[in-house]
């Protein structure tokens, strides 16, 4: 079986992707994807008539970003119509899902030279926000519903951390960390290496930094933000009186869901795109590509679809068993901050070293472009290991339906 290298890493800076605000909201999302797709390719001097695939994680497969937006994004960069793309959708989970696709496609002897990454515009107008009113579902999801009830994920975030007995004011302490790591981290250009800056099509820039975060963050703003998910629990689904908190309950009826998260402690809705290029070493050595890490070990782990936030800790386990691993022998980590709780009980249960997880601040502080963020995280694992020589990382994040990929990494 093949070795799988990651070559390079590239990605967009997060605009804000408030419903149609933020610096890239008018970007289309095949022209976000082509920028990094165009980037890795020229920064490696690659023939992209040799791209075997590129492997593209959306969640939003609607409106402009239908229809095997990886292919099309590739075409948009201006890949040779010899290469392949595919793209796929596992949520949250897509982003490394993608590059675990791709690594297994190597390790196979099916692929020599893969893209992968991910692309999400959070700002698509197609988007859901709380005003919209009742969500109307359609039969089906409802057979699906009784058999597994599928809550809201701000609710479910709430639902866990009243059962894990975490606190807010510990769920807003890590927000604050989060903050803090991002500002030092873009203080120090620790992001330089994979930041591609994007323009519009008439040349003008439209985003070269991170747009999200809040540097001058406090415990008192923080500790003042109201929860953002009471009323969302309690909005009607259904004309039978279904609602978010109704659907955890009918799993954990003693459960009395406090809620503790709010806007500076869940992840940033925001747009964003990256990629990363791998390949054989076979392929690598034969066209001068330096290797700058190793696939270790993959995995994928499901757990409740109703609490749907939990999986990331077995995944963990999981892809360390495979990889003949102990947490012991990981220096850094990246757990997505889909919501403070995540990271949180992923450190606890693990029983982490606080200092090796999301060093450089998570999505509480940068955003989370679902489709895109675990291509990022796994860039950015690429990046911090070389700028502190340290070698092992283990990358993981939680994705609705309950599930959760996760990838081991070497530095090279
Ligand atoms: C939590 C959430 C609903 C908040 O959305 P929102 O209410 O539109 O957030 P806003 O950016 O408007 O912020 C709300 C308020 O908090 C304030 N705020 C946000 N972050 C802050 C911080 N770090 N410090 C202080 N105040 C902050 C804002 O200034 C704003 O104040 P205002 O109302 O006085 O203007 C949204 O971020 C969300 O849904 N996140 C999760 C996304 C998700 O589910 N992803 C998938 C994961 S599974």
């Amino acid at each position: 079986m093949s070795e799988a290298w990651i070559i390079d890493a590239a990605r967009t800076p997060r605009g804000i992707g408030k419903y149609g605000k933020g610096a890239l909201h008018a970007i289309h999302p095949q022209q976000l994807g082509a920028t990094v797709l165009k980037a890795i390719a020229e920064r490696n001097d690659i023939n992209t008539a040799e791209v075997d695939d590129v492997i593209w994680g959306t969640s939003s497969q609607r409106g402009p970003a239908a229809g095997d937006l990886g292919r099309m994004s590739a075409l948009d960069a201006g890949y040779d119509i010899r290469s392949s793309g595919v793209t796929l959708d596992r949520f949250c989970g897509s982003g490394i899902t993608t590059v675990n696709f791709a690594a297994a496609t190597i390790m196979s002897g099916m692929s020599d030279l893969v893209v992968a990454g991910g692309c999400e515009m959070m700002s698509m107008p197609n988007r859901r926000s709380p005003e919209d009113g009742p969500v109307t579902m359609d039969q089906g999801n409802l057979r699906l519903r009784a058999k597994h009830p599928q809550s809201h994920q701000g609710v479910c975030a709430d639902a866990i951390a009243t059962m894990e007995g975490i606190s807010r004011e510990a769920l807003d302490a890590l927000a604050l960390v989060s903050q803090q790591r991002a500002a030092v981290a873009i203080a120090e250009n620790r992001f330089e290496k994979s930041l591609v800056p994007v323009y519009f099509e008439d040349g003008s820039l439209a985003l070269d930094h991170e747009e999200f975060p809040r540097p001058q963050t406090t415990a008192e703003g923080l500790a003042s933000l109201k929860p953002s998910f009471e009323a969302m629990a309690d909005v009607p689904l259904d004309n039978q009186g279904t609602t978010f908190r109704k659907l955890i309950n009918a799993v954990y009826p003693d459960l009395a869901i406090q809620f503790f998260h709010h806007a500076g402690n869940s992840s940033g809705v925001v747009d964003g795109s990256a990629a990363l290029l791998l390949a054989s070493p076979k392929y690598a050595e034969a066209n001068g590509l330096k290797p700058r890490a190793r696939v270790v070990a993959m995995a994928n782990q499901g757990d409740s679809p109703t609490l749907m936030l939990n999986a990331p800790v077995p995944a963990a386990r999981k892809v360390l068993a495979k990889a003949g691993l102990t947490v012991d022998d990981i220096d850094l980590w990246e757990i997505n901050e889909a919501f403070s709780v995540v990271a949180e009980k992923f450190i606890r249960d693990l029983g982490l070293d606080r200092e090796k997880v999301n060093v450089n601040g998570g999505a509480m502080a940068l955003g989370h472009p679902i489709g895109a963020t675990g291509s990022i995280l796994i860039g950015t694992m690429v990046d911090e290991l070389e700028r502190t020589g340290k070698k092992r990382g283990l990358i993981t994040m939680c994705a609705a339906g309950g599930m959760a990929p996760a990838i081991i990494i070497e530095r090279m």
